[in-house]
């Protein structure tokens, strides 16, 4: 989504902001601009479609100087042109702004300030702030951006510069996450650690309500009262091979091969086998905090929903304690039940998905206690959570979300041990579930050595144009999940049911034309699915079964198969969605699409 870059050094900023901004492009994005002070006033230069055309339009003529903001756009007010690019003057010039997040109250803005005289040049809401600024500029640009935010609904990360201050930036945020990173210096803005990393791995968080104002000399943060906040400088610890190919022709494709690596790392320092427990130091509960949550709630959106329906399965399942899963997006717009007990899991790879975080806070703010599943250290949910799992698989950079999902299983996994533990489950079958878990990185290694199979299946069904996933019990999400891969990548239609729930509707779109995926691996519900298996070939539906074994039952039913390693049931979807990603991954290669970067998709989705 959206992306913000900022600098204030000695150095020539273009370079350092186009750079900035090429390392936020997987997070999705359709136009690209800068502004930067030149000496006299503020140069800008926008571009339609990829960062390349923005770095054209700058070749040509670009413009110098040493302190400057950026922006990538993804569309919400107003096509991907030129024109809608930020970043956004105002009306004299003088002001120029970059925003995340949307204005909602822009339109009542706009015809106030069109009643003023003020010209509008683009369809956007962001073209409203820079027109604020400038309405209320009395000698202080901060000052004028305090102004201006007091009169705005909805939510922003934003940057402004002003050729009459031009030694200065002004940044602020609600809702849309921002950091300021600390060179020697010379001082970076981003919406996204990426963008600073090859500079500095210091970096401040912004929270809600703060302004940031950097100079060459030095910076501040302020609250919406001008009052000076003491704000905490954190580290970076991942590097910058972690954001690079590494050889691979895909990000998506290095972050499957990566799970090996990644699954181990969750489990890093939590996973205590021989005791058969787990060892959670980040989720900040005091055991009789724990033993008294008698429910518990899971809100997430997409891939982390699915990873949330397995959770619940796990934690009903060895815990007995019920659990409700809730789409982000619904949960914060009806009336939820959270009880005094209620605990709540925030599952997020980015940690700034604007739904979950706001269903976070509505969580929080009808009393649950708040645990997140993040991998992005120092977003939002993270910080804002009471404790937490970190997932600790690295940066995810293709936008459809693999080694995250996996980790996230994995996190919910020793989550259901550690609480399984202590409501009495026998040690026996503790240490049983911590080494499966401990098995299964060399598990998913298997996979990964046989993935020509999974391209050699691809090429079969590259040209199909629906796709049907089935599983049950614990692979029930596990069939939504490959399903949306599939979908994300390949714009390929596939939908995921429960197998047995087929027969309530969609057997009615099988014909010899439709792939159908069966996850059916030798766990308690094998034999049911075989019975759907059966139903799907009577109407000649051709049949792609991920399994675990040699099975009778599977003879002469199934056309293509590829055959997974054992586990116990609830890990089951971890190993079964390796080679779904596989799928989606070389089926969508083979149709020539884009997959790091699908069309109309952000990684991070920070609006609502
Ligand atoms: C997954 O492939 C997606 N692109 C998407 O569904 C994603 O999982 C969702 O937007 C939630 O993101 P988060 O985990 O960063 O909160």
């Amino acid at each position: 989504m959206c992306g913000i870059v900022g600098y204030v050094g000695s150095r020539v900023a273009t370079p350092l902001l186009i750079d900035g901004l090429k390392r936020l492009e997987y997070r999705g994005y359709d136009s690209a601009g800068v502004a930067v002070m030149n000496g006299k006033g503020v140069e800008t230069r926008k571009a339609a479609g990829k960062i390349a055309k923005l770095e054209q339009a700058v070749e040509l003529d670009p413009p110098m100087g040493t302190l400057g903001i950026a922006h990538t756009r993804w569309a919400t007010h107003g096509p991907p042109t030129t024109i809608n690019a930020h970043p956004h003057a105002s009306h004299s010039g003088d002001i120029a702004v970059v925003h995340n997040g949307i204005i909602e109250n822009a339109n009542v803005l706009k015809r106030s300030l069109e009643a003023r005289g003020y010209v509008f040049r683009s369809d956007t809401d962001t073209e409203v702030l820079a027109h604020l600024i400038e309405a209320a500029y009395a000698g202080n640009l901060e000052a004028a951006v305090i102004e201006a935010l007091h009169q705005i609904e909805g939510t922003y990360g934003m940057a402004v510069i002003s050729a009459k201050e031009p030694d200065k930036i002004v940044a602020a945020r609600k809702g849309s996450p921002l950091l300021v990173g600390l060179g020697d210096g010379e001082y970076y803005l981003a919406s996204d650690a990426s963008a600073v990393l090859t500079h500095t791995r210091e970096v401040i968080y912004l929270d809600d309500d703060e302004i940031a104002v950097l100079t060459r000399d030095g910076y501040r943060i302020l609250d919406l009262d001008s009052a000076l906040q003491d704000k905490p400088v954190s580290r970076i610890d991942w590097d910058l091979a972690q954001i690079e190919r590494g050889g691979y022709p895909h990000f998506m494709l290095k972050e499957i091969f990566e799970q090996p690596v990644t699954v181990t790392d969750t489990m890093r320092g939590r996973l205590l086998v021989d005791e058969g427990f787990s060892k959670l130091g980040g989720i900040n509960i005091l055991k009789d905090d724990l033993m008294a949550v008698d429910n518990i709630l899971i809100t997430a959106c997409g891939t982390s929903w699915h990873s949330a329906l397995i959770g619940k399965l796990m934690i009903e399942e060895m815990c007995r304690i019920p659990v409700a899963v809730e789409y982000a997006s619904e949960f914060r717009y009806r009336n939820p039940i959270v009880r005094p007990n209620t605990l709540c899991l925030v599952i997020s790879q980015s940690g700034e998905t604007a739904d979950t975080l706001a269903a976070m806070r509505e969580a929080k703010r009808r009393g649950a206690r708040t645990m997140g599943l993040v991998n992005v250290v120092g977003s939002t949910i993270a910080r804002e959570s009471d404790g937490g799992i970190y997932l600790h698989a690295g940066p995810e950079i293709g936008v459809a979300s693999t080694k995250a999902f996996t980790s996230q299983v994995v996190a919910l996994a020793l989550f259901t041990l550690k609480l399984a533990r202590l409501h009495g489950m026998e040690q026996e079958q503790g240490r049983e579930i911590a080494k499966a878990l401990a098995d299964l990185p060399a598990q998913i290694q298997n996979i990964l050595d046989r993935a020509h199979e999974i391209e050699e299946i691809a090429e079969e069904f590259k040209r199909a144009s629906n796709f049907l996933y089935l599983g049950r019990g614990y692979n029930f999400p596990a069939a939504l999940e490959g399903a949306l891969k599939l979908k994300e990548i390949s714009y390929i239609h596939a939908e995921g049911y429960p197998a047995a729930e087929m027969k309530h509707g969609p057997i009615a779109l099988i014909d010899e034309m439709m792939p159908v995926v069966f996850i059916a691996p030798h766990d308690t519900v094998f034999e049911k699915v075989v019975s759907n298996i059966q139903e799907v070939k009577a109407r000649k539906g051709k049949i792609i079964a991920i399994t675990t074994r040699e099975e009778d039952a599977l003879e002469g039913l199934v056309d293509y198969e590829f055959r997974v390693p054992e586990t116990i049931d609830l890990l089951t979807p971890v190993l079964a969605s390796v080679p779904l990603q596989l799928l989606a991954y070389y089926i969508a290669v083979k149709r020539g699409c884009n997959v790091d970067q699908p069309r109309n998709l952000a990684k991070s989705v920070t609006v609502e």
